[in-house]
C-alpha cells in the first residue's frame, strides 16, 4: 500500500480528481492524473516546466474542462462548466500572473465584479464604506495584513502586500474551502516569500485546504503536508513532507526514482 493510500483509508478526501487527461490538440498536457486533498492540509504541487501542474489545478478550479475524468467534492461527482461554478463551490485560485487590477485599490480589488451597494433616495449606489471595512476586516482578521492606508492604488502596495490583497478577494467568501495558488513566491524578495509562507500556515491553520504549485522545495518542505510529484503529464508519487527528503523529491521530478 504506498503512502496516498494510507491517509485516504484514515480520512475522506474534501475534493479529488480521479483518472485526469487533458489534450490540448496533439500534446497530452495530463494522463491520467489523481490528485487527492484534505481539510486543513497543504498540498504541494511539484514538478519541471511543462509537467502539468498548472494544467491540473485549471482543472479543480473550472478554468479547463478535461478531456477524459471526474472530479468529485465530499465524494459526489461534481461536473463544472466554468471557474464561477468552482468559486460557487468554495474552490478558488490566486495565479501565477496576480489578477490584480493596479490601478484600483485594494477594496475595489477585492470586490471587483461583485460590488456591495446600498440604496439612497431611490437609487442603488456603491457602498465604498462598507467595502474599504470588509476588505480592511478580511486582510487584518483572516490574513493578519494591516495596510498603512486603504486609499492606494494596488500598485503602490509591495508584491507581498498585492498577493495579501489576491489572497484576500479568494479568502473573503465565507464558503471558501480550497485555495490554489499557482508559484505564490515565484515574483517575491526572501522577506515577502516568508511572510506569504506564513500566511498560508495560517489559513491551513484556520481548517482551509492550500493547494500550492511551487518550483521552490525549500518553500515546499517549510509549508506543505504532502507533496504531489508530476513528471511529463502523470502523477509519479504523492509522499507525506515528514516522511521524505529535498533528494527524494528532486529525484522523482526529473525521472531517477519513483516513491515506493
Ligand atoms: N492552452 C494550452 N494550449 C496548448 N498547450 C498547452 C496549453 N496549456 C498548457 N499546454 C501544454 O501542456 C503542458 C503542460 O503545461 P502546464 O502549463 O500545465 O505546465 P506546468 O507544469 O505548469 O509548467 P511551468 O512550471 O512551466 O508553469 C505543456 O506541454 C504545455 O505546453
Ligand atoms: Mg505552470
Amino acid at each position: 500500500m504506498n503512502k496516498q493510500n494510507q491517509i485516504a483509508d484514515d480520512k475522506k478526501p474534501v475534493v479529488a480528481m480521479h483518472g485526469i487527461t487533458k489534450r490540448f490538440g496533439g500534446v497530452v498536457a495530463l494522463d491520467g492524473v489523481d490528485l487527492s486533498a484534505y481539510a486543513g492540509e497543504v498540498l504541494a504541487i511539484v514538478g519541471d516546466n511543462g509537467a502539468g501542474k498548472s494544467t491540473l489545478i485549471k482543472i479543480l478550479t473550472g478554468v479547463y474542462q478535461p478531456t477524459q475524468g471526474q472530479i468529485t467534492l465530499d465524494g459526489k461527482p461534481f461536473v463544472m462548466g466554468n471557474h464561477s461554478d468552482a468559486i460557487a463551490a468554495g474552490i478558488d485560485a490566486v495565479y501565477q500572473n496576480l489578477a490584480i487590477a493596479d490601478h484600483l485599490t485594494p477594496a475595489e480589488n477585492l470586490f471587483l465584479g461583485s460590488e456591495l451597494t446600498s440604496s439612497l433616495m431611490g437609487m442603488t449606489v456603491l457602498n465604498n464604506k462598507r467595502m474599504k471595512e470588509e476588505a480592511a476586516r478580511v486582510l487584518k482578521d483572516r490574513l493578519g495584513v494591516q495596510l498603512k492606508s486603504m486609499d492606494v492604488a494596488t500598485e503602490s502596495l509591495s508584491g507581498g502586500q498585492r498577493q495579501a490583497v489576491a489572497i484576500a478577494r479568494a479568502v473573503r467568501h465565507d464558503n471558501l474551502r480550497v485555495l490554489v495558488m499557482d508559484e505564490p513566491t515565484a515574483a517575491l524578495g526572501p522577506q515577502e516569500t516568508a511572510r506569504t509562507l506564513q500566511l498560508i500556515k495560517t489559513l491551513r491553520d484556520q481548517g482551509l485546504i492550500v493547494i500550492v504549485i511551487s518550483h521552490s522545495l525549500d518553500d515546499v518542505f517549510e509549508i506543505s503536508d504532502r507533496i504531489h510529484v508530476q513528471r511529463r503529464g502523470k502523477c509519479v508519487g504523492v509522499v507525506k513532507t515528514s516522511e521524505t527528503t529535498n533528494e527524494e523529491v528532486l529525484g522523482m521530478i526529473v525521472g531517477a526514482k519513483q516513491a515506493a
